[in-house]
């Protein structure tokens, strides 16, 4: 119980340190990482059954289509590895692969990670149910905290799972450093699956973060909203307008919070001013071409082991293994 509550405090002053220092900031920025409390976890599910909000049904598509070779491909001769996934979310893509390791009796650990404790809290509850022969245990933390871990494993060996286009949220460098230090905590056979939104018409990738009901716009809003729930921040969330931009030269899909009028706002006994139309960033979700993928598994220490795509080829989850 008191672990419990000192994880809480920790927590809560990483995402003030983290607010403050971001408002601070020349431009104006806070981590996409701070999405994910329990309203923004609700309206990323319903972020995912959009219609507008490709990525998910693409991505379905290829796990529905390829679960076979994948479980083939991640363990030929049915020996025993872990399966750790990177910001597992509610799992609905993995829980396919899962079923499907399940019935031909492959034996393996399923290690979800997620930095909001309520997404785990609901997947622990799910997979109870729909597996109960599942063999599983959650990690609440960053990836990156967790990342440090990954050579304490048991022996078996390992495969990462990094789905959703989550790589897209991080710039050039952050997305080689990370997929980097993955390689060089994994041994020779281990694998990586990265799931990567690709670069297609600039029009269908901007409604996805920018639907007529508002439900992104409401996503975003959300951010300011748990400053003032957590934080004790006063964001009067109407002086602000959510600003998504595409830029097809880049692959950079970026989201903004405006502030449509000159303001002040308080957070922690700090005090930040925004200029009329002043931006905080919250987002990118960067999308990748073929080649720029395979350049960044090439320059992190990995060689392709298959590439598979949707029928529509909006999106690609590629499969990696160390290069010897
Ligand atoms: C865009 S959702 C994708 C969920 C799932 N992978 C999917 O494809 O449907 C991102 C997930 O990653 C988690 N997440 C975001 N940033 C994280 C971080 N830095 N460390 C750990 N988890 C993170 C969020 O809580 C959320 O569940």
């Amino acid at each position: 119980m008191f672990e419990t509550i000192e994880k809480e405090v920790v927590k809560n002053k990483q995402f003030l340190s983290d607010v403050l220092k971001g408002l601070s900031a020349e431009t104006k920025h806070i981590s996409s990482k701070y999405f994910y409390d329990k309203k923004g976890d609700e309206i990323f599910q319903q972020i995912m059954h959009m219609d507008e909000y490709y990525l998910t049904n693409a991505e379905l598509d290829i796990f529905k289509s390829n679960k076979c070779e994948i479980a083939k491909i991640f363990s030929p001769d049915k020996e025993a590895f872990n399966l750790i996934e990177f910001g597992a979310g509610d799992g609905l893509k993995t829980k396919i692969l899962l079923k499907e390791l399940l019935n031909h009796e492959i034996p393996f650990d399923y290690v979800p990670v997620d930095i909001s404790q309520n997404a785990l809290d609901q997947l622990n509850s799910s997979l109870k149910e729909e597996m109960p022969n599942l063999s599983f245990q959650g990690i609440q933390g960053d990836y990156f905290e967790v990342l440090s871990r990954l050579k304490e494993s048991n022996g078996k060996r390992n495969v990462v799972l990094f789905l959703g286009s989550n790589i897209g949220n991080f710039t050039n460098e952050e997305a080689l450093a990370f997929t980097s230090d993955i390689g060089t905590k994994l041994n020779a056979g281990d694998l990586l699956l990265i799931g990567v939104d690709l670069k297609k018409d600039p029009r269908k990738i901007l409604l996805a973060y920018n639907d007529p009901k508002g439900i992104t716009a409401e996503f975003n809003y959300n951010l300011l909203r748990r400053i003032n729930r957590e934080l004790g921040g006063n964001f009067n969330i109407d002086t602000f307008e959510h600003h998504p931009t595409y830029d097809p030269v880049t692959g950079e899909c970026k989201s903004a919070l405006l502030s449509n009028i000159e303001q002040e706002v308080v957070i922690d006994d700090e005090t930040f001013h925004f200029a009329q139309w002043e931006a905080i960033h919250t987002e990118i979700s960067r999308k990748y071409s073929v080649k720029q993928l395979h350049k960044l598994a090439r320059k992190s220490g990995f060689s392709i082991k298959a590439d598979l795509f949707d029928t529509n080829q909006y999106f690609v989850d590629s499969i990696w293994e160390i290069s010897p």
